[in-house]
């Protein structure tokens, strides 16, 4: 599905919303600060392992950051499409596959709205900790315009802030104090700031949004009431 119809109203992805992805500081300081709350190179492993993820596999990661996921991924599969919105999370991510010895990592200069996909369908798409940059209606487009770059059957992994209805506000409030826990006042502020300004939506939206788009949820899990992990198929 092409996007840049010339939309005067078309959301504007490159626009940083909450947390600065933009910025080189912000950055820098991204695989350490997130360190004390999760193993990313771990993460990964798990998630190319629940994905079952062949050599023979193509895959897109949505919102790649420093890379961490691309890297663990292009080590298992046979190439790795990992599309981000900042110039510097792609710079950075890019010395790292340098650094790695990667060779079959293409890096893209987009997002969930505007990447297009001139290559042939693929086998998997992962987005770890990205889709809440879009509001709603964003992500309902976005994910008919994931949907289109799968093969039939193709899975479509996402893990993100996804929240339960039920005791949202408190999941919330003990998530805060968690990570503030493991990160200090900056891990603090950075989750304050995430349910703020950024555009975490409940389980039920996501439900919606997937089954409407095309997928069917194979599993869901919410830990915590407030991360979500789905695994789904296009239909
Ligand atoms: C919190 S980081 C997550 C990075 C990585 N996936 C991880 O799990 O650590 C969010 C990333 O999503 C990117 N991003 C924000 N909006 C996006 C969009 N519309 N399309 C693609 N990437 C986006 C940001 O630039 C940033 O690199």
């Amino acid at each position: 599905m092409k996007m840049n119809h010339g939309f005067s109203w078309q959301y504007d992805e490159f626009k940083q919303v909450g947390t600065d992805y933009g910025s080189k500081a912000e950055v820098e300081i991204y695989d350490s600060s997130h360190a004390d709350f999760r193993d990313m190179e771990a993460e990964s492993i798990r998630i190319l392992d629940s994905l079952e993820i062949k050599r023979s596999n193509v895959l897109i990661d949505f919102g790649s950051g420093t890379g961490t996921f691309a890297i663990q991924a292009a080590r298992r599969c046979a190439r790795v499409y990992a599309v981000d919105v900042s110039r510097a999370m792609i710079d950075r991510a890019e010395a790292k596959a340098i650094k790695a010895g990667t060779s079959n990592i293409e890096f893209h200069h987009a997002g969930f709205l505007t990447y297009e996909h001139n290559d042939s369908p693929v086998d998997a798409v992962v987005t770890t900790f990205a889709f809440h940059h879009l509001p709603d209606f964003w992500k309902g487009i976005a994910l008919k315009r994931v949907n289109s770059m799968l093969k039939p059957g193709g899975q479509l992994y996402i893990h993100d802030v996804i929240l339960e209805e039920t005791n949202a506000v408190e999941n919330i409030a003990a998530l805060i104090d968690k990570l503030a826990t493991a990160g200090g006042k900056l891990l603090r502020e950075d989750t304050e700031r995430h349910f703020r300004d950024e555009y975490s939506t409940y389980d039920w939206v996501m439900d919606g949004l997937l089954s409407r788009s095309g997928f069917t949820i194979k599993s869901k899990h919410i830990e915590g009431g407030v991360l979500g992990t789905y695994i789904c198929t296009k239909n």
